[in-house]
């Protein structure tokens, strides 16, 4: 019996697929769940729900954290979306994005004698930084929604930056890894930096100017970031660093609320961000363009699923570089992009015989034309009010600048623009009119902070980091639970694939796609490329049963209920 049990085990851990986390799949929880990308973020969120506080109060205490305990994305430097949906059903997003400085130009990252993007002029350095959102955003989400008092979801923050936090083996890691590049932006020092050894599992990271900034925070609320000390020493270090951002573009930033994108998928509504993000407007037409097809038949990541999904990733991503950009400044075309007419005529030169090479798919013939560092988190709380919060600094620690004396890293989200018609970003992206760089504008973001209702009621809150991946990751998470019956954990864990139109490539994690599967695709023409994990997925479920939660095993994620 022993021996069977045994056999038993070992084939069980033979066949457990490389990214399987220990999570039991089939936990419910009655009362709140938070899943994020870090286990001392979520610990925050779960404490600040277990106090009485909404979803609203527990994400603005996470945000806060992250910014403390997962520096390469979680910041006050940075900017993000929010997709909310109360217990009664109303929604709302808040985009508090970065921007563009007054004195941003559109050829400012160009070479002025050859007229070529200069590369990395975007990426890193004082240059490289829209004018911060994240602040402002938490602000005003806590001024509509919020419950418990402002100082209250600070504290945890504080506390995290001033004493300290255990940092993970992943962790250590990274930050080893960028040693170089901090000292290089950094030459006075940062926390992040640990001179005279390397990182390792388990130290201690404290951050006390970080933790000055954040008691700013506390006691200020929006004046303590945009003005007074805080202020003086972002600019400042923009200044050293012959950056843009003036104290005028602090005073200047506001983040908005906009009106979500809602559509449908089957009988599923889908509530997720508009412009500045293309996420939004992407999911949907990907949604739209699966809808017909009998996936769930098919199965997941194998031969008919994954070609549909691939062929309308290709023309949904010729549509975003085309047509998509800051709705401040650009029309974008979103009821026709969102129409479900559109997708299928866009679908029509697709041909189960042969992949239809990108260079002959251009963005959509509208009918009238009018004019891998982020992070996702997801909250529900016991109404049953949810929060959908992806943020970021855009590259792995964003700039690599840490404001001296205020502890906290800049983002380098100007990269997001299209710096020149068809230059590619860090993501591969390209992009044009639209997406140009103009002063005061916000970048374009692939960002999909999204939350899904089944008849009436809330059904999944979903979203990921993954720059350029987000929105197919979103795509291919939503599709595990509604269409392949996966429970959340499942759903975050499954392995994903990837097609943006240009690179003409499906890119594959490891496993992702079995060998039957790759022959098929190959055989038809798809040039199958195989590259590192894609994106943290986060996700919570509603069921009868309970909140469920997935937190990715790509990283260190963690979901915790109560
Ligand atoms: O807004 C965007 O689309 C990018 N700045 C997101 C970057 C990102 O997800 C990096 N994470 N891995």
């Amino acid at each position: 019996m022993k021996t069977t049990l045994i056999y038993f085990y070992l084939i069980v851990l033979y066949f457990k697929p490389a990214n399987a986390q220990d999570i039991p799949a089939n936990v419910y929880y009655p009362n709140g769940m938070v899943v994020t990308a870090h286990p001392e973020a979520s610990k925050v969120g779960l404490a600040i729900l277990k106090k009485g506080g909404n979803a609203i109060d527990a994400a603005v205490a996470v945000q806060f954290a992250l910014a403390v305990v997962y520096p390469n994305a979680g910041n006050i430097g940075g900017g993000g979306f929010m997709v909310y949906r109360g217990a009664k059903g109303e929604i709302s997003t808040l985009d508090f994005r970065e921007k563009a400085p007054a004195l941003a130009t559109r050829n400012m990252y160009l070479d002025s004698t050859t007229g070529n993007a200069i590369v990395d002029k975007s990426l890193y350095g004082h240059l490289a930084s829209g004018v911060p959102g994240s602040v402002d955003g938490m602000v005003k989400a806590h001024a509509k929604y919020g419950k418990l008092p402002w100082q209250t979801l600070l504290l945890p923050a504080i506390k995290l930056a001033k004493y300290g936090f255990k940092i993970t083996a992943m962790q250590a890691k990274e930050l080893n890894k960028n040693k170089a590049n901090f000292l290089k932006y950094n030459p006075s020092g940062t926390a992040l930096l640990k001179q005279i050894d390397d990182w390792k599992l388990g130290d201690t990271l404290i951050q006390t100017q970080l933790s000055q900034t954040l008691i700013a925070i506390k006691n200020k609320g929006r004046a303590g970031f945009y003005q007074g000390k805080v202020a003086k020493c972002l600019i400042s270090e923009i200044n050293r660093g012959q950056g843009i951002i003036s104290q005028k573009d602090l005073n200047n930033y506001q983040s908005i609320w906009r009106k979500p994108i809602t559509g449908f998928y089957k009988n599923y509504k889908i509530i997720t961000m508009p412009p500045p993000s293309s996420g939004g407007i992407a999911l949907i037409q990907l949604l739209h363009a699966v809808e017909n097809y009998p996936l769930a038949k098919w199965g997941a990541n194998k031969d008919s699923t994954v070609q549909i999904m691939v062929e309308a990733e290709r023309r949904v991503y010729a549509d975003r570089a085309t047509h998509m950009g800051d709705p401040d400044f650009y029309a974008v075309p979103q009821a026709q992009l969102l129409a479900k007419k559109y997708q299928k005529q866009r679908m029509q030169n697709f041909n189960w015989n042969a992949a239809t090479p990108s260079h002959m798919v251009k963005a959509g013939e509208l009918w009238a034309r009018q004019s891998e560092e982020t992070t996702h988190f997801c909250v529900v709380d016991k109404q049953g009010n949810a929060v959908s919060i992806t943020t970021t600094l855009n590259g792995l620690y964003g700039s690599l600048v840490v404001v001296s004396g205020a502890g906290f890293l800049l983002n380098n989200e100007m990269d997001d623009f299209s710096v020149k018609p068809g230059s590619p970003n860090l993501y591969g992206l390209v992009g044009g009119e639209a997406n140009a760089i103009a002063p005061n504008k916000r970048m374009l973001s692939s960002m999909t902070p999204t939350i899904i209702e089944q008849a009436g009621k809330l059904f999944m809150v979903v979203g990921t980091p993954g720059g350029s991946t987000i929105i197919t990751s979103v795509f291919q998470a939503v599709l595990n639970v509604l269409e392949f019956n996966k429970t959340a954990q499942q759903a975050v864990s499954f392995p994903r694939f990837h097609h943006q139109w240009l690179p003409d490539e499906v890119f594959v994690e490891h496993n992702a796609l079995n060998d039957s599967t790759q022959n098929y695709l190959n055989q038809k023409g798809y040039k199958i490329t195989p590259r590192e994990p894609m994106g943290r997925v986060e996700v919570i479920l509603k069921t009868p049963k309970g909140l469920q939660g997935g937190a990715d095993t790509r990283g260190d994620d963690c979901s915790l209920g109560y």
